[in-house]
């Protein structure tokens, strides 16, 4: 189908060319080829990082920052390669804003954290969070509250999936010491609109931290437009390796803040009587980091770069839009969020638990998430206790959405 013979819209990436560089997706579960629709949790490697990692510790290995010899001056020039990709990435204002964690949840624990031994935050303040946050962006700032006497509170969410954000004005006040919400939900694929949920919050003198776990795999991210305060993301989700991630902060305020850990390579200079910190980033990484971790996250987003974020946004665009289209037919079915969202599209089904249909789907070879995805409270303002959850990638097909549809037809025959 060209964009000759059609008005439907066509993409520019040939997700057929891409699969073949994910060789896990060659593989059949159950004697079924493999559907891989749980991207949201996790995204497939390319052979690029695949290559990255193998050609670290063939080529690389060794402790950054500290020795003379080749290859210690070789992996810390690659790492600190890996973080100039990154702040690029990001339109970060300067490499030394990109902190290397080993995820979001590590990077909003950090900012927690050192928040709490700022002082920053006292009993009559509060932060606020929204209804459709995954518990990585929920509970550490709810441990915080609890340890400083402050006080949670939370946008709520309206029945379209999107975010109330008459009610936000309405809670921002002089109180308000940070406002903690993600870019993209992962439960319901909501884009929420960071850059006016981080103006006004500024307006009020908060603190703006957002969760880009979902946005960095579907979206542009322009931190100099967002104008957040902080920005975390996992590198596992956008092509990368687990256990690597990011936290951008602003260069001031990295500077005015406390170190989290204590360590080697976070220290100036360490006597029994006091200890001087190192400037930002390394003030926030003590101890030996991620090292392959960060360099294969670097291959990731040159990947990302190469097939273009916007071609990547438009090809899932169109494929979560055929899929809502396609499901909404189905007897029963709920979808839920609003019809722009990006990356993941939940569903239930009246009468019919979803792990029964995500059980029987995975025996016909398709990977979907079923469960609450880390968002109780979210599934609780919903009155269900989870989803099926769709989530895509720039190596997902349109038939592979059309065999989703026939294979939910086929097991909700079985469970009805
Ligand atoms: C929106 C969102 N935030 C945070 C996280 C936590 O990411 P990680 O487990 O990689 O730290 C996830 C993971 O699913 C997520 O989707």
């Amino acid at each position: 189908m060209t964009a000759e013979t059609t008005d439907a819209p066509v993409s520019a990436l040939d997700p057929y060319e891409l699969k073949k560089q994910f060789p896990i997706l060659q593989q059949q579960v159950h004697g079924k080829p493999l559907v891989y629709l749980d991207n949201a949790a996790t995204s497939q490697k390319p052979l690029c990082v695949l290559d990255s990692s193998r050609h670290y510790y063939e080529k690389l290995n060794s402790n950054i920052h500290r020795g003379v010899h080749h290859l210690a001056q070789a992996a810390t020039a690659a790492h600190e390669a890996a973080r100039t990709t990154v702040a690029k990435h990001l339109n970060a204002a300067r490499d030394e804003e990109i902190i290397f964690t080993s995820g979001t949840t590590d990077s909003v624990n950090l900012v927690a954290g050192v928040l709490v031994k700022s002082g920053r935050i006292g009993p009559e303040d509060e932060i606020i969070v929204s209804g459709l946050e995954h518990h990585s962006n929920t509970v550490p700032w709810q441990m915080l509250c609890e340890q400083v006497g402050a006080t949670l509170r939370v946008i709520p969410v309206l029945d379209d999936g999107t975010l109330d954000l008459e009610t936000y004005q309405s809670l921002l006040s002089e109180r308000t010491k940070l406002v903690a919400v993600n870019h993209i939900s992962n439960a319901f694929g909501t884009v929420n609109n960071v850059i006016h949920i981080c103006r006004e919050a500024k307006n009020h003198g908060a603190l703006t931290f957002i969760d880009g776990a979902q946005s960095a795999p579907h979206l542009p991210i322009d931190l100099q437009l967002i104008n957040c305060d902080f920005y975390a993301f996992s590198g596992h989700k956008v092509y990368g390796p687990t256990g690597i991630g990011i936290l951008y902060g602003r260069h001031k305020l990295l500077t005015e803040l406390p170190p989290w850990k204590g360590g080697g390579e976070m220290i100036k200079e360490v006597t029994f009587e006091k200890t001087t910190y190192n400037d930002p980033p390394f003030k926030f990484e003590a101890g030996t980091p991620n090292i392959e971790g960060g360099i294969a996250l670097a291959a990731a987003i040159d990947f990302v770069n190469n097939l273009g974020v916007e071609n990547i946004h438009a090809h899932e665009d169109l494929l979560i839009r055929k899929c809502a289209a396609v499901l909404e037919d189905l007897d029963g079915i709920t979808i839920y969020g609003p019809e722009d969202r990006a990356g993941a599209l939940s569903f239930t089904f009246e009468g019919i638990h979803h792990y029964d249909l995500g059980t029987l789907l995975d025996q016909m070879g398709f990977a979907l998430r079923t469960g609450h995805h880390c968002c109780q409270p979210l599934m609780k303002r919903f009155g269900i206790t989870g989803t099926l959850r769709a989530s895509f990638a720039a190596y997902n097909t349109e038939e592979e959405v059309d065999q989703l549809g026939i294979a939910l037809k086929k097991a909700l025959m079985m469970l009805r």
